[in-house]
């Protein structure tokens, strides 16, 4: 798996969204992260495709449009104009939006379909047990907690002909690939093992026709199961002659941990079974809690990113999901928290530091585009990060380089020594570029002639 790390060609994915409500900050998260890291690999020179989109073919969209009494299409339409715009505002650019009803996307989950069919990995049957349409997920009545889901949500009973998907015929090629080092964090891959160590089952792959989904080929009686359709668009969106370099390239999933079990067990299973090559890393984040709950659409408790912005800004929101990124743990939302961080960080050790070094030079009649890059040591800890995926020692590594700018400055006393300040400006425009991939916007500063402020102390509402 991450032996694909020299290829110079990288494909980044974010799961893709269900477009029944407004995207919320946990949601935006894995956005947050995924075009974050999408920039910093592009900056150490690689080539990245960037993934992100909708799953439009599930129940709880079908009930959140008839709430409103609108047409299923014309509800998801209406979303996802409004998705887009919403990432948009938080600087997010992808390289392609799939929609799970854009017809490319349709003909290949049939292809996929058909492929496993034909090779008699899909057989009809009986499924007695449960569903959660808040999860979109079937439980086994031993999955259950108090008569829920174990994520808390109601579940109804079914007992209905069905497809089925054979996983269990795969138990042992998926230990094998457990061996191999392909979690974000390691650890991650341990409660992988634990899901499958009492034996995978075979998957419901369909549901009723309700005519809102892909129809299974020759039997239009039943729709393609929500997770069967929605996992497969990571490889059908670079399934083209043009694209197709990505996938063989290093192919990197972000997903929350909600369902880390789909992408690390279930995708994995589905590519085997349809002789693809497998995915490189799946990087799993933990959760946006808000009083020690997952904040959730269905609970209601959720905190707007567009709200964050209108209120501060785009560069605030990503610099407090990169800075917390949630890789280790969960986080609870707390925005005096938000804006203390970036006071001290942005502005404190690195909006201060670019405009100190700059005035200087200025006052010194030197222009900044006169002067050279310089690299240190701490590039080469950064490069590592990202090829790690390692966030928070990108984070740090960046911070501790502003430090030791800082630190340089005031011992060599830069301000009465321009030779001084002119290479710690050189090392300077080095750091720069790493904090492009946090704050896009700052992207160009250095073009000005004159010394530029790039953030100046947030105020919270109150102050
Ligand atoms: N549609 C599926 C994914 C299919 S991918 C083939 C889905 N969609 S979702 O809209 O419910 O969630 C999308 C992402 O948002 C997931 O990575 C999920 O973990 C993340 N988050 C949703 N709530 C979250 C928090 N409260 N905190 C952080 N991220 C969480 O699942």
């Amino acid at each position: 798996m991450n032996n694909n790390r020299k290829n110079k060609k990288v494909y980044i994915t974010t799961p893709i969204f269900y477009p029944n409500a407004e995207l919320h900050l946990g949601s935006t998260h894995t956005l947050s992260i995924a075009d974050f890291l999408t920039r910093a690999f592009r900056t150490i020179g690689y080539d990245v495709f960037f993934l992100t989109g909708t799953d439009e073919h599930c129940e709880k969209v079908e009930k959140a449009a008839a709430k409103k009494s609108m047409l299923v299409q014309n509800f998801v339409d209406e979303i996802v104009d409004s998705f887009k715009m919403n990432i948009k505002k938080i600087d997010i650019e992808y390289d392609r939006f799939l929609r799970t009803s854009d017809d490319d996307h349709k003909q290949k989950v049939q292809e996929f379909w058909k492929y496993l069919e034909k090779k008699q990995l899909i057989y009809k049957g009986k499924y007695e047990g449960y569903y959660s349409v808040a999860d979109e997920t079937f439980f086994k009545e031993s999955d259950l907690i108090d008569g829920k889901a174990p994520t808390g949500a109601e579940v109804r009973k079914e007992s209905v002909d069905a497809y089925f998907f054979k996983c269990s015929q795969f138990q042992s090629k998926l230990e094998e690939l457990f061996e191999k080092d392909f979690t974000t964090p390691k650890n991650r891959i341990n409660e992988l093992k634990g899901y499958i160590s009492e034996g995978l089952f075979d998957l419901c792959i369909s549901r009723k026709n309700t005519g809102w989904g892909i129809p299974v080929p020759n039997d239009e009686q039943y729709l393609v199961y929500v997770w069967f359709d929605a996992l497969t668009n990571y490889f059908n969106a670079c399934d083209t002659e043009e694209l197709k370099e990505y996938w063989n390239g290093r192919v990197i999933h972000i997903v929350g941990k909600d369902i880390a079990v789909f992408h690390g067990v279930f995708w994995p299973v589905m590519l085997m079974a349809s002789d693809r090559k497998m995915f490189d890393d799946l990087l799993v984040h933990n959760w946006w809690l808000v009083k020690e709950e997952k904040m959730s659409k269905s609970k209601g408790n959720v905190i707007s990113p567009s709200e964050i912005i209108a209120k501060y800004s785009a560069n605030l929101l990503r610099f407090y999901c990169i800075k917390e990124n949630l890789i280790k743990n969960d986080g609870s939302f707390d925005e005096k928290k938000m804006i203390d961080d970036f006071n001290a960080f942005a502005v404190g050790k690195f909006s201060n530091l670019v405009y100190r070094l700059w005035t200087i030079l200025h006052r010194n009649d030197i222009s900044i585009q006169s002067i050279g890059e310089k690299t240190t040591d701490i590039e080469a800890r950064i490069i590592d990060a990202i090829e790690n995926l390692d966030i928070n020692d990108y984070f740090d590594a960046i911070f501790n380089w502003c430090d030791s700018l800082n630190q340089r400055i005031e011992h060599h006393k830069a301000w009465k020594d321009v030779e001084i300040a002119k290479t710690l400006f050189s090392e300077m425009k080095v750091l720069i570029k790493y904090f492009e991939p946090i704050f896009p916007s700052i992207q160009g500063i250095l073009n000005s002639e004159t010394p530029q402020i790039i953030f100046h102390s947030i105020k919270t509402a109150n102050e």
